[in-house]
């Protein structure tokens, strides 16, 4: 079954073909260069973008997969959670071709499709598994019981791992997208010069990031006030530390709680160098099982959307031309 897949939830427009677990195209079109000027995603200029730039997307990924329109059996599309507006251009898009093509119209949960970018790597993974997906809006621990059902085990109380990176890094005066240069600036993390809070939440698996997050900005304010540099490389690395610190702990303590020994990890700040290295010690140690994606897959892309839209679509998961697009959706929401 051959699905053309369209992602359009943030600042990439998306457009891929696959087959199975197979990817016969991948096209990305990033506006980050222009959302660099203002420090983080506008909105607005996204949703812009994605209409200018959709057509050609979607026209590439058939072409690079050496098929025509006539071949496509399904298209799966992201309709949650996501920025609204940014949502809606590639909803509409999959809506309108899926209406004259008289193929089915899935649709995919953003973070369930992040999760199944593994499974194009790994092809041989299957639920149930534990899985932790840190983007840039969300984070979240869940028992992936089957393909298109999830157990949240624990999530973010406020902001997202990746925010909290974003604005540690932005307020420290790196360029967007802060969380990949935090990593890349990151030299030894000094704990007694940098002392940051670690954060409780009520449920153990929890994570709250805010006060972190506030944590650092208090920090470079102050000592911009008292005219003190900032070691910019070590305060990466305790940032970076802490947050890995905080969702490996979660992480091994739910699988070892919940006595599940596959781990997979997810999203965009799958891409971070510790967590992968870390996370992977602790799961060496404890006898776990670990997997995650390739850099490639870790971002926002259309391969994955396809991925997870097979299942969605055993599992009845199609929609009509009603389907609307969903800013906030939990990861284990019912039709
Ligand atoms: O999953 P994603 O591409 O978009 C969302 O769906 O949110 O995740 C983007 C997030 C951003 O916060 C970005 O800074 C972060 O992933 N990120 C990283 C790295 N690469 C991307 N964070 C830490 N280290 C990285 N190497």
């Amino acid at each position: 079954m051959k699905i053309l897949a369209i992602e359009s939830s943030c600042d990439e427009t998306a457009a891929a073909v696959v087959e199975g677990r197979k990817i016969l195209s991948s096209v990305i079109n990033t506006q980050v260069e222009e959302h660099k000027k203002y420090g983080g995603v506008v909105p607005e200029i996204a949703s812009r973008r994605h209409s200018e730039n959709i057509s050609a997307v979607v026209e590439k990924a058939i072409t690079d997969a050496g098929i025509t329109y006539g071949d496509i059996d399904a298209i799966a599309v992201t309709h949650a959670p996501g920025l609204i507006g940014a949502l809606l251009v590639g909803v509409n898009y999959a809506k309108g071709l899926s209406l004259s093509l008289g193929v089915p119209l899935i649709p995919v949960h953003h973070l369930r499709s992040h999760i199944a970018a593994n499974y194009l790597e790994h092809t041989d993974l299957k639920p149930p598994f534990l899985c932790l997906t840190v983007s840039g809006g969300n984070t979240v621990i869940t028992y992936v019981r089957d393909y298109t059902d999830f157990e949240i085990i624990g999530q973010t109380n406020d902001d997202a791992a990746g925010e909290c990176l974003d604005k540690a890094a932005r307020i420290m005066g790196l360029a967007y997208p802060g969380g990949v240069n935090l990593d890349k600036t990151a030299t030894v993390a000094d704990e007694k010069k940098y002392p940051l809070p670690t954060p409780h939440t009520q449920n153990k698996y929890d994570f709250s990031f805010s006060g972190l997050k506030t944590a650092v900005v208090n920090l470079v304010h102050n000592a911009s006030q008292k005219g003190e540099e900032i070691d910019v490389g070590a305060l990466c690395a305790t940032v970076r530390k802490k947050v890995c610190d905080i969702l490996i702990d979660h992480t091994i303590s739910a699988a070892k709680e919940l006595q599940i020994e596959k781990i997979v990890l997810a999203g965009g700040v799958s891409a971070n160098s510790e967590l992968r290295s870390r996370l992977k010690a602790a799961c060496d140690e404890n006898g776990f099982s670990l997997y995650y994606p390739p850099l490639s897959l870790c971002g926002d892309n259309a391969a994955m959307v396809g991925a997870q839209g097979i299942y969605e679509y055993q599992s009845g998961n199609i929609a009509d031309a009603s389907l609307n697009a969903t800013a906030t959706l939990p990861i284990n929401y019912r039709k």
